[in-house]
């Protein structure tokens, strides 16, 4: 497995571990008389996985727990579908810098959703019981720029996530599902769809005339090519497998280079475009070099991946050159959520879903999305 590897400042991370234990105290189940709640909570028990050891996917642990009652700021969602995002597997094994872990053993993991609301506080109004949800795993970033005070409230590794038969979310982060996004897309769009959303609509502000480059065939590069067609650009996609490329072909893919079979891709890329003009950066630091070498003048590279970094530091020469704008992200807000949301509503827009595995059987979408045979997003069905 791929670790995340980029250095997070010390600074950041303190903040990351002080803001997760006020997250912790101020998010939990209330005290509070059922009867002042809107809508109902179900008696009895749920099933819920939790990180446990963090030392393998072998100790995530499957356990029964109250269905609890939503305190001030959140929701009881029953579950449909969880979606898995790479950096799931961090957070269960213990690998994902921020907060410094281990997590509690009683985490619930798993950072994207979809599910319906069942009980909220007295006085939510923007959202209503019964409605499909999802929400941005930054659940208290609503809008404007990015901060690591985010970290507070991360779904799924500062606080709870979606792999439960019932959770709770908080309200400010919720999302209505339009009627025609299946609860298994929407599950989809908390991480992977949200960053390639904020890469092409808030950094490079996509339009019909430019080529993108999207790296791999994961869930973050599917969503990339979907929102890059749907903008009326070009789309090039790379990939190991020639058989992956020959699907990303049917999903609308105009050009596909196998970086395996050719380790100078990037100038295969500039020779079969002219030199791309935005770049989904899925990897890292590692295909940094390359992915300058496929940029046209002036290109906008977003950096999405967190992967290993290479042993010689990228060449920047390439970005003085050729003018190049390089920026990092962290997924999206709730506004970039309902954004997109909006847009796969009006266009029909729908992700590429590589393989649902049922509740009982979560460990597999860990070992699955770890093995990297997947063209797209995996995705676990809690309940329908
Ligand atoms: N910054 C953010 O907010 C953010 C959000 C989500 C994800 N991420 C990060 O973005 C990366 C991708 O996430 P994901 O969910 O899409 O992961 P994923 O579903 O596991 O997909 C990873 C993809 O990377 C491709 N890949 C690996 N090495 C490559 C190389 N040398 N050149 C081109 N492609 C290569 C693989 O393509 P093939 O199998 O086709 O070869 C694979 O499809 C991860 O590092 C993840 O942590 C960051």
């Amino acid at each position: 497995m791929e670790k995340n590897t980029l250095a997070i400042s010390r600074r950041a991370a303190v903040a990351a571990a002080a803001g997760a234990a006020v997250a912790a105290s101020i998010i939990r189940p209330a005290m509070a008389a059922t009867a002042q709640i809107l809508g109902q909570v179900p008696k009895g028990k749920m099933r819920v996985w939790q990180v446990g050891e963090q030392k393998s996917f072998e100790t995530l642990s499957m356990v029964t727990r109250p269905i609890p009652t939503p305190g001030p700021g959140m929701a009881l969602i029953k579950v449909h579908y969880a979606g898995i995002a790479a950096r799931d597997q961090g957070i269960a094994m213990n690998m994902f810098p921020v907060p410094p872990g281990p997590r509690a053993q009683t985490l619930i993991p798993l950072s994207e959703g979809c599910g319906e609301v069942l009980a909220l506080p007295p006085g939510e109004t923007r959202i209503k019981i019964g409605e499909r949800v999802t929400a941005p795993h930054w659940a208290q970033w609503v809008s404007g720029p990015w901060s690591p005070a985010n970290y507070v409230a991360d779904v799924g590794n500062t606080i709870d996530g979606w792999l439960g038969e019932y959770v709770l979310i908080p309200t400010i982060a919720l999302v209505r599902v339009p009627d025609n996004i299946a609860s298994e897309h929407a599950a989809t769009l908390s991480g992977s769809g949200v960053t390639a959303w904020h890469a092409l609509h808030e950094v490079a502000k996509v339009r019909g005339d430019d080529t993108v480059l999207s790296l791999g065939t994961g869930g973050v590069s599917t969503f990339g090519l979907l929102f890059a067609k749907a903008a009326g650009a070009r789309v090039v996609v790379t990939s190991a497998s020639d058989a992956k490329l020959e699907q990303m072909k049917k999903l609308g893919a105009d050009i596909t280079v196998n970086y395996k079979t050719n380790p100078q891709w990037g100038k295969e890329v500039f020779d079969k475009t002219g030199g791309v003009s935005v770049v989904l950066e899925n990897v890292g630091p590692a295909t940094l070099d390359q992915s300058m070498a496929a940029c046209g003048n002036n290109a906008r590279i977003v950096m999405i991946g967190t992967g290993r970094p290479p042993p010689t530091p990228p060449n920047m020469n390439g970005m003085y050159l050729k003018n190049l704008m390089l920026k990092a992200i962290s997924a999206g807000s709730r506004t970039m959520v309902e954004n997109m949301v909006t847009a796969m509503s009006h266009g029909n827009l729908k992700p590429a879903i590589a393989l649902t595995v049922p509740f009982d059987d979560a460990r597999r979408a860990y070992t699955e999305i770890r093995d990297g045979d997947h063209l797209g997003k995996i995705v676990i069905k809690v309940a329908s």
